[in-house]
């Protein structure tokens, strides 16, 4: 037991004497007391566990995201062929700039009492990055190449009960394995189940619902129960299903006899069903009893609720029966300065962010995400679409997925439909984004292959995805056999064809591509599709984007005159870790400027364009900021985003003019523009009026005094004692009046005293290499982002932060 923590110790023996209905499942969360080390080993040396240069690490773990960044790390030599390259070039920060490459070594002890070796033990990986190899007392168990995959290992023939075992698993991240940043390590969670014989299969539950009405719900539940035990069993299933509230509102029970794995197939009717949508996430949860001899030995939750789709190729998508435009963003796993290590709390803010945009969808792109993920978007309402790869077989890197393709991809896709296919919601599954098949005259037999497999894994859901080459996914086939055809940037080409292919169901599976770097603007201001700045940041005006984009009015004018087009996924919701556009190429950037939001979560102008676009909420937002002393007496436009229906500006008390928004011009559609206001230090002013022209909202801006002093606004002030949960403290450099310097780049200190950590500092700033683990950081545009930690006891910490020639700052923050 020299390894195993005296705590996580205690918590292993509370579990096995609590009083059991005979012996249940038990799942233990393995997140503590793993050991890390960062090169290749030899499996005698492994054994060899007390050299003393293993590190402590928590799981989930991403070896690389506290740095340091170094722009030789994933420099790339590479013809990318989606970005229009002819000839192949030099690439810097397409991953990330982080130490995400090269072979890790993870292990630790399990224990589990004597008294439970007639039962199975399994150990479940929700993502391990990549390669991963997994070792029990020295045997190779099992391995899974896929880092987004997840998946599990029976251990049971190599397990010692009473005893500890050592767990051991390997990873590898080759170079050029990705097009982004994949994170590297046991970065999503672990478990150990430790089940009877007879028991629910791993992802051994389906749930559908064939009839909905206002009256009567019916659930479908199939449940796979498996028997190892070899024998014949009298098997009883019990299916329960409660409400949210926690109240049984139906069950139903069968028995099988049988010395193999049973199926199951039993409906539930549930009277006067609450219906799972966007704005009231109804869920239900089925319980699953597995008896044998009358004796409870596995117990099995599920959740899904109740909800129809339609997609119409001329009228949309309908969620159950209304029609909802996808309003959805493009996701990659990151988590910005967290990496790619999953963590509840950072998510719901990402997702809390998106819906505040009036956001309802999110794409997995363009892999597999977390379950997190899925778990907190059929609670909080948002749509999803899962995806599953970004290569098939003719690889976009050379150690890219094209390497697993033949011997993985069934195994995958499968496994990743098992896994997610009970979530509300999950809405389509995307077989792939931007495949070189699409060329290839092949393609359409490989498309067919796994829109195939989407059918005969999830009859319910329709298959897509997203084609960048259209014109040659329509040619080869591939746009014919998947249900939905997504495009990517087509947004000069939706129209014509449809009259095409009047039977395609057509979206913009990824949209825009804008970029824009928070708080920077530039001038002159206008339409650029090939921005290029000598700071390496682009222009907040929502104007600049990659030549294979566009700017999102135009596509948001398709999807306002297109009423068949389903919707949209913009990339991208936040800015992510890689792919720094438009200065991948020897630039000192390391993460994207596509987001709406930017990598800290703060939220860039573009964000309000989208809200005025998709929320119901009233939006008045005004940019740029008003401290030019550069530009004294010269231009500098003035923006509106709103869905007020006028708008007066007012610079310095003076009337500037009232405007509406003219459908007629591709950018006056959707926002209001003061074209020639000449600068001059003081305020503007918005006023909005509603439609019987009463004034009803302002928005003032003023010109920044000298740095006074760090304004901290926390986004919880009282955070979970479960050393898990965040509290993200949003930093602004103010004047002595408290208008935010939006063009501040303080170095800031951040502390945080009591028993809590600081776990990362963001500033938005793609080109920053300051490692995100340092305790200082400088602002962009003003502000950064402090991630703070509690521990997993209720201890209140402060946060400090001190700058020079600035007053130091405090916020306390609760830990409950
Ligand atoms: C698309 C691609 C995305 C991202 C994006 C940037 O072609 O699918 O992964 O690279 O371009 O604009």
């Amino acid at each position: 037991m020299n390894a195993i923590s005296v705590r996580s110790w205690l918590l292993v023996l509370s579990f096995f004497c609590t009083p059991l209905q005979g012996k249940d499942r038990v799942v233990l969360q393995l997140d503590k007391d793993w050991k890390f080390i960062k090169k290749e080993i030899s499996l005698e040396q492994e054994m060899n566990l007390d050299n003393g240069s293993w590190s402590n690490v928590h799981i989930p773990h991403d070896w690389a995201i506290e740095g340091p960044f170094n722009l030789n790390q994933d420099m790339q030599f590479v013809k990318v062929i989606e970005d229009g390259d002819k000839d192949a070039r030099l690439r810097t920060g397409r991953t990330g700039a982080l130490p995400a490459t090269g072979i890790g070594w993870y292990w630790r002890l399990l224990h589990l009492p004597a008294d439970y070796s007639d039962q199975r033990v399994y150990i479940e990986f929700d993502g391990v990055m990549s390669n991963a190899q997994v070792y029990l007392n020295g045997k190779l168990i099992g391995q899974r190449p896929y880092g987004y995959s997840s998946f599990s290992f029976d251990l049971t023939d190599h397990f010692s009960f009473g005893t500890n075992n050592v767990l051991a698993v390997r990873v590898e991240n080759k170079p050029e394995m990705s097009r982004f940043y994949t994170g590297a390590g046991i970065y999503r969670p672990v478990r150990l189940l430790c089940t009877s014989p007879v028991h629910v299969a791993h992802w051994g539950t389906n749930v559908t619902t064939p009839q909905i009405t206002s009256k009567k719900g019916v659930a479908n539940v199939k449940t796979l129960v498996k028997n190892t035990s070899h024998k014949e069993e009298k098997i009883w299933l019990l299916t329960e299903v409660y409400d949210s509230h926690g109240k049984r509102v139906a069950s139903v029970s069968n028995t099988q006899t049988s010395r193999q794995d049973i199926q199951f197939e039993q409906n539930c009717m549930i009277n006067n069903p609450m219906l799972w949508n966007v704005e009231t996430p109804t869920l239900y949860t089925v319980v699953s009893k597995v008896y044998v001899n009358n004796e409870l030995c596995d117990t099995y939750h599920t959740s899904f609720g109740f909800r129809t789709l339609k997609f119409d190729k001329d009228k949309g998508f309908f969620l159950n029966g209304e029609r909802l435009k996808i309003k959805g963003v493009c996701m990659h796993h990151d988590l910005g300065p967290l990496g790619a290590a999953v963590n509840w709390r950072a998510t719901e803010r990402q997702i809390e962010i998106l819906k505040d945009m009036g956001c309802n969808a999110i794409r997995t792109s363009h892999n597999p995400s977390s379950v997190e993920l899925l778990d907190l978007c059929d609670k909080m309402g948002m749509l999803v679409q899962v995806e599953a790869f970004d290569e098939w077989k003719l690889g976009k890197c050379v150690n890219g997925y094209n390497l697993f393709f033949d011997q993985w991809a069934e195994t995958d896709l499968t496994d990743l439909i098992h896994r997610d296919r009970n979530h509300p919601c999950v809405i389509m599954w995307s077989i792939g984004n931007e495949l070189r098949e699409q060329n290839d005259a092949n393609g359409g037999k490989i498309a067919r292959f796994l829109s195939d497999i989407v059918h005969r894994e999830d009859p319910t859901r329709p298959s897509t995805a997203g084609f960048n080459n259209h014109w040659a996914a329509i040619a080869n086939g591939l746009a014919d056999v998947v249900d939905l055809v997504g495009f990517n940037y087509k947004h000069f080409d939706y129209v014509h064809q449809r009259k095409e292919h009047p039977d395609y169901i057509l979206y913009g599976s990824e949209t825009s591509s804008a970029v824009s770097s928070r708080g920077i603007y530039k001038f002159p201001v206008k339409e650029n599709w090939e921005p290029w700045y000598n700071d390496y940041q682009v222009s907040s005006y929502d104007m600049d984007y990659v030549p294979w984009g566009s700017t999102p009015d135009t596509e948001f004018s398709q999807q306002d005159d297109n009423e068949f087009l389903l919707g949209e996924f913009v990339w991208t919701g936040f800015d992510y870790l890689g792919e720094p556009s438009p200065y991948g190429d020897g630039a000192s950037s390391r993460s994207s400027y596509f987001g709406i939001v930017d990598l800290a979560g703060l939220k860039k102008d573009r964000f309000y364009l989208y809200q005025s676009q998709w929320s119901d909420k009233p939006v008045l937002h005004i940019m740029p900021h008003w401290t030019w002393p550069d530009r004294v007496g010269q231009i500098v436009p003035i923006q509106c985003y709103t869905n007020y229906p006028k708008v007066e500006l007012f610079v310095n008390g003076v009337s500037m003019g009232g405007k509406e928004k003219d459908p007629t011009s591709k950018f006056t559609r959707y926002r209001m523009m003061w074209d020639s206001v000449k600068y001059e230090p003081g305020e503007i002013k918005l006023v909005a009026y509603d439609s019987f022209n009463k004034a009803c909202e302002e928005k003032v801006v003023r010109t920044a005094g000298r740095p006074y002093q760090v304004r901290l606004t926390a986004d919880k002030n009282r955070i979970k004692a479960d050393g898990k949960d965040l509290s993200f403290v949003t930093l602004e450099v103010i004047d002595e009046n408290g208008n935010v310097c939006p063009r501040d780049a303080s170095m800031l200190f951040v502390k945080v005293v009591g028993n809590g950590s600081l776990k990362a500092l963001c500033n938005g700033d793609a080109t920053d290499l300051t490692s995100f683990a340092s305790n200082y950081m400088r602002t962009f545009s003003g502000k950064m982002v402090a991630i703070v930690q509690g521990a997993d006891t209720p201890e209140d910490i402060k946060v400090v932060v001190s700058g020079e020639r600035l007053k130091t700052s405090e916020l306390v923050i609760h830990v409950e």
